[in-house]
């Protein structure tokens, strides 16, 4: 027997894109089903990326006291580049009068999933979907199994796909799994979480003859810090001495403060944008549409600027019944997406070193960081995207 729910938005994947539509949807006064194969707890402690950017922050206020982006998060109006042994800031404030939070992602996590179950959200854990049927109708539906292996249907008016990298929904849009533009990276980042203070401010983004690392944190009291590494190197290879050596060295100029690591993991690199955003009835946001590498910390804030513009085409279907916003989401959507593609590419472009590297490679990229820390207008560029390029519609 199979079990039916009818509503009218279903919604794959209780990440921060599928959790932030259902909420921007209830306010329009749209239902929605939300699902996800995680359970609830998977889902508030897998360690992502830490920054949010203005226009993110902005749009979480929208969930009241539930959003503690602004009291447990901290705002920081620079970051520091750091290349052959000096530090330059790169000052948000001073050169676009904007900011960045510091607010883990399964932080906002738990802010989302509580407000939406305040809400009465019809919210479920451990269901997993197998298939979307009937994109191109007028009644899409999501073929799923609940937590039991029962099957389970959701018949709506719309389906969503924010159901990550490894979507499902992508093949009702795409026509395979697959399909997308794509481009691979020759490393990738051994992060670490460890409790300590933090070493500095703000954060620093630096590019040393050994490779990158960044110097991020997560609280007064816990830090997350990355250096660039082989991808198929194994997280159990390094002592813990010799995790802080390995940081310590590209971060000449400033001594880490150490404290014990409680986590490693390996965070390969990908670039990807899906063939097609949208088929008939049936649309991808967040993971599901794209993925970046993680310098610059783009990737929720893509996903958040791509379901504001879906929130608002969906308001538009199916309160007025006016599908242009819809038939205009995936140009919107990509135009966006595409720049802050190129936006993660550069930023790892330039601080990283490729294995390859040649002597030649590395003066060119000490130039290009010469050229965006000793112009105004360079650095202004960096701030604006880092901050999160305004909303034009
Ligand atoms: C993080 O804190 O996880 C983080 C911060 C900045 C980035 C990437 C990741 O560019």
């Amino acid at each position: 027997m199979t079990t039916t729910v009818r509503t009218r938005v279903a919604i794959v994947g209780a990440g921060p894109a599928g959790l932030l539509l259902s909420h921007l949807l209830d306010e329009a006064g749209i239902a929605s089903v939300v699902i996800d194969q995680r359970s609830r707890d998977e889902i508030e402690s897998t360690i992502r990326a830490g920054i949010l950017e203005q226009g993110t922050v902005e749009l979480l206020d929208t969930l009241g006291e539930h959003s503690r982006a602004r009291t447990v998060g901290h705002r920081h109006d620079g970051i520091e580049l750091r290349f052959e042994g000096e530090g330059h800031r790169i000052d948000f404030a001073a050169s676009v009068g904007r900011a960045v939070w510091l607010y883990p992602q399964h932080e906002v996590l738990k802010d989302l999933i509580a407000a939406r179950l305040a809400a009465g959200q019809d919210l479920r854990f451990g269901v997993t979907a197998e298939n979307i049927a009937d994109a191109e109708t007028s009644t899409p539906r999501v073929i799923a199994r609940d937590a039991d292996g029962r099957p389970f249907e959701i018949e709506a008016e719309f389906v969503v796909g924010s159901d990550g990298s490894r979507s499902v929904a992508r093949a009702a849009v795409s026509g395979s799994r697959q399909g997308g533009y794509f481009r691979e990276y020759s490393f990738a980042w051994f992060g670490i979480l460890c409790e300590a203070p933090p070493s500095a401010d703000e954060l620093i983004y630096s590019n040393s003859r050994d490779g990158f690392a960044l110097v991020s944190q997560r609280s007064d009291t816990v830090q997350r810090m990355y250096f660039q590494c082989d991808p198929d190197t194994d997280t159990a290879a390094f002592s813990e001495a010799q995790l802080w050596d390995e940081l310590q060295k590209r971060v000449p100029g400033t001594t880490l403060k150490q404290g014990p690591i409680f986590q490693r993991d390996v965070l390969r690199f990908r670039s990807f944008v899906a063939h097609e955003l949208r088929r008939g009835r049936v649309a991808l946001v967040g993971d599901a549409a794209h993925t970046v590498p993680p310098t610059g910390a783009k990737g929720m804030n893509l996903a958040i600027a791509d379901v504001r513009l879906l929130a608002d085409a969906l308001r538009r279907l199916l309160l007025e019944g006016d599908e242009r916003g819809l038939d205009a989401y995936p140009e919107k959507a990509l135009r966006r997406i595409w720049k802050a593609q190129h936006f993660s590419w550069w930023m790892t472009s330039l601080l990283h070193v490729a294995p390859d590297a040649t002597d030649f490679d590395r003066r060119r990229q000490v130039g290009e960081l010469r050229t965006v820390v000793e112009s105004e207008h360079a650095r202004a560029s960096l701030a604006e995207a880092y901050c999160g390029w305004p909303f034009t519609d």
